[in-house]
Order: C-alpha cells, then structure tokens, then sequence
C-alpha cells in the first residue's frame, strides 16, 4: 500500500520504516528540514535499536511537500500533542498538519483513510480532526475513511514493540475505515480490537494512567517499607506470585518520565477536570511522582552539605536505550542541586546533547570523572552503572544498581 506519515518522530520514523520494511511504499512528511535529509541520508535522527539497518535497506523518503502524498492509500498522523503543566493538549501540531493533509487530498481521488496516531484525549478525533478533513467538502465514513489507532511503542524497543505489538487498537468511523487499516496489519500475530474513535483514544491514556499508578503504587510501598526497615524489591518478588498483579513495573525507584507517561497522565487529568470530575487517584499518582526524585537529594544531604559540593549524576535519560530526556526525572535533581549551591557533573551514554539543550550551565564529563565527585546520584539504570567501582564512594541510587552497594554509604531512594 501507499502509505504516508505525518511526523517523523520516535512514532512516525519507527511506523514509516516498519511499514516499509513490510514492502509497503512510504512517504514521511516533517516540517523539520534537518531530519529529512538525515532520514533521507540513511542517519535516524533518534537512537532507536535497528532503525539504522530498516533505513538503510527499506523504500521510503522524506519530505516536507505535503503534495507528496496526494496518492496515498492511507496517512498516519504522528505529529505531537504536548500537555502543558494543569493539563490542556495543545492541537496545534496537529490541526496543522490535518489541515495541510485536506489540502493535499482535496479534488477528485479514490478512497483513503486517515488515522490518528498521535496521543489524543477522548473527543478530538471526532470534533476536531473529522470537521478540519470535512472542510474540503468530503463526508468522513462516505468519501474517505477515518480511523484514531494509538501507539503502544516503548522508546529504546521501538522497532521491536512496533514489529511485534501485545495489541492493536482500531478505533474506526465505519467498517470500510478499519477495514482498510487492518489490511496492514494482516500478517501481525497480535490481539486486535475493533472499537469507536473515543473508546480508542480513551484505551491509550487508560494504559499508560494506570502504568504510572502502577509505579506510583510500589514507590509508595517502597516509602512505607523504607522507614519499616523492609526491602519493597523483596515485597515486590512476593507479589509478583500473583498473577492479578503481574511482574512488570514493580521496580520501585526515582519514578516515571519520558514523553509520553507524565504526560498522558496530565492530559487524561485535565480532560476530566474539563468535564466536572476530579480525579484524585490520578492527580495523587503524580504528586507522588514529582516528589519521589527529589528524595534522593534530601537522602543526601544527610550525608553531605550541598553548598559547595561537587555531586556527579550516572545518567540523565529517561531510561536507559534512549538519547529521550523529555520529563526525565534528572530534570527536577538538577534543579534541586542547582539551588542548593552544588557543582554537577554528569554522564549519559547516549543524552548529554539532548540535557545540554535544557542545562548548559551543568559540566558534562567521563565516567570517572562522576566518580571522582563528593558523591554520586544513580537517575537511570543503564547496565553499564553495574560495571563500575563503587568503593569508597556515597552514592544514593534512585534505580537499585546493585554493584552500588558496595560504596562506603549507600542508600536506595526507598530500600
Ligand atoms: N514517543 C513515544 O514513545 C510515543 C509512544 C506512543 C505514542 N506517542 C504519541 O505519538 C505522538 C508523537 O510522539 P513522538 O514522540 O513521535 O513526537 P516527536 O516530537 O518525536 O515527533 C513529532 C514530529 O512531528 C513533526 N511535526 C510537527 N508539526 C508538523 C506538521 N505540521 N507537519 C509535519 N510534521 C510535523 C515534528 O517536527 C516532529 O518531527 C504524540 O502524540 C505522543 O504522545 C509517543
């Protein structure tokens, strides 16, 4: 199929290479100039494991010519939806994007089928990206086909996650529309849901809501347990025996970031406080998320008087397989230390460029030169922290590196 996208982010670069590594003909579209020529010459302009090698050896260009995929099949918006601090989306990528998109399909063609991919709060495929496609005098469901199918992709396994997804959420305007959508995904051995727009878009922030709880959840354990002289790592392998609880994000630590959790979990918030409801297991699932980070440095300066000090941090990504710092939990220790008067030092394998746009006033150093500081802050649980020579050190570890233990003082955010 002739397939176009619209963003060529971590979720559009990942879906366009994919698809065309599946032999499907592929048009990205960015406004970016520069990750179109980097796409366009072979060099992903994120850190994704393999994406170089689809790049490489699959069909597809990039462009900025939104008359580009006036014969398109189908068209993946993929732009992004940011949430400010109390909530709200911001429609503005994309209500330009679906602008520029009726634009290029206006006029006499066959049929095509949109699809929203971006994150969205429950409503806005229908009362706002259907009206902007309408504009150009077509019918969605009778003239072109409109489906909301949310992306499940975790950064740094992306190509991995979209190659083999645990389900595939079509959210359809008619049966043509998704029809036409799981023609793609024929060959894909996944559990499919067919569903309406809405129940499609609520089913992406109902799961990553409820990964933050999760993670929330077992942090707070890990507080309580803490102060209880207990290990939440072994109440965790105890719980895990259940099969109602499962075994995944019950790593109690320093808390969720990245682009996508904190902020569904604003956006699903806000949506709710539009509507009259206030939600406060939600909005106590993040308070106790902003908090958490900070521990480490208030677990450090019982050891230690920030004024002065020199504190070096193992990691500033989000989490460890990704360059992506967007809502990383270092952002907030930073600061914290900022103000508190310390020098930081910090080391990243793969997001010091990425952290230098945010904090260019912070030295960015080797690995020995983090260990050489006054003491040392774990953020991110990159396997390479395991490997290293602890001895003699303070470190507060905010994601159970378990080489650390053996610093001089070792203390776990919540163990
Ligand atoms: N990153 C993830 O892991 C992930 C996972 C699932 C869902 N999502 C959701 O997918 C959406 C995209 O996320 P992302 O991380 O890929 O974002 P991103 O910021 O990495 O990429 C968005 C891209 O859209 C481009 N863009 C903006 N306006 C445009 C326009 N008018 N026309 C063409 N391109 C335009 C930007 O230049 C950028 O390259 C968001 O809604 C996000 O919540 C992200």
């Amino acid at each position: 199929m002739r397939i176009s996208i619209i963003g060529s982010g971590y979720v559009g670069l990942v879906t366009g290479a994919c698809l065309a590594k599946l032999g499907n003909e592929v048009t990205l579209v960015d406004i970016d100039n520069e990750k179109i020529e980097a796409i366009n010459n072979g060099l992903p302009p994120i850190q994704e494991e393999g994406i170089t090698e689809i790049l490489n050896q699959a069909h597809l260009k990039a462009t900025s010519d939104y008359r580009q995929i006036a014969d398109a099949d189908i068209i993946f918006l993929c732009v992004g939806t940011p949430v400010s601090e109390d909530g709200a989306m911001s429609l503005e990528h994309l209500t330009e994007a679906t602008g520029q998109v009726t634009r290029a399909l206006e006029g006499e063609r066959g049929y095509y089928v949109v699809v929203v991919k971006s994150t969205v709060v429950p409503g806005t495929t229908e009362e706002v990206v259907i009206p902007i496609l309408e504009r150009a005098g077509k019918k969605a469901g009778k003239d072109f086909g409109i489906c909301m199918s949310p992306e499940f992709l975790r950064e740094g396994k992306a190509v991995y996650d979209f190659m083999n997804p645990m389900r595939v959420i079509i959210g359809e305007v008619d049966k043509r529309s998704g029809d036409m959508l799981l023609g793609l995904y024929r060959n894909f051995n996944a559990p499919i849901l067919r569903t309406d727009l809405r129940t499609a878009e609520m089913i992406k922030l109902a799961s990553n809501t409820f990964l933050t709880m999760k993670i929330s959840f077992i942090n707070e354990i890990g507080n309580i347990s803490k102060k209880l002289g207990i290990d939440v790592y072994e109440v965790a392998k105890g719980m895990e025996f259940d099969d109602r609880i499962g075994s995944k994000f019950l790593n109690a630590g320093i808390g969720f970031g990245g682009s996508c959790l904190p902020k569904d979990l604003r956006a699903l918030i806000g949506k709710a406080k539009e509507i009259g409801y206030e939600s406060r297991m939600l909005e106590e699932t993040l308070n106790l998320n902003e908090k958490q980070a900070l521990k480490l440095v208030q677990l450090l300066q019982k050891h230690i008087s920030l004024k002065g000090a020199c504190v070096g941090l193992l990691g500033l990504a989000f989490k460890p397989g990704t360059d992506d710092v967007r809502d990383s939990r270092a952002i907030g220790v930073v600061q914290a230390l900022l103000q508190a008067g310390a020098t930081v030092r910090a080391y990243d394998p793969l997001a010091m460029e990425n952290f230098k746009k945010l904090f260019p006033q912070i030295d960015y150093v080797t690995i020995e030169k983090v260990l050489n500081c006054d003491a040392i802050l774990i953020i991110t649980e990159w396997e390479e922290f395991n490997d290293l020579d602890y001895t003699g050190k303070i470190v507060i570890d905010g994601r159970r590196i378990a080489k650390a233990r053996e610093a001089r003082i070792y203390e776990g955010v919540c163990w």
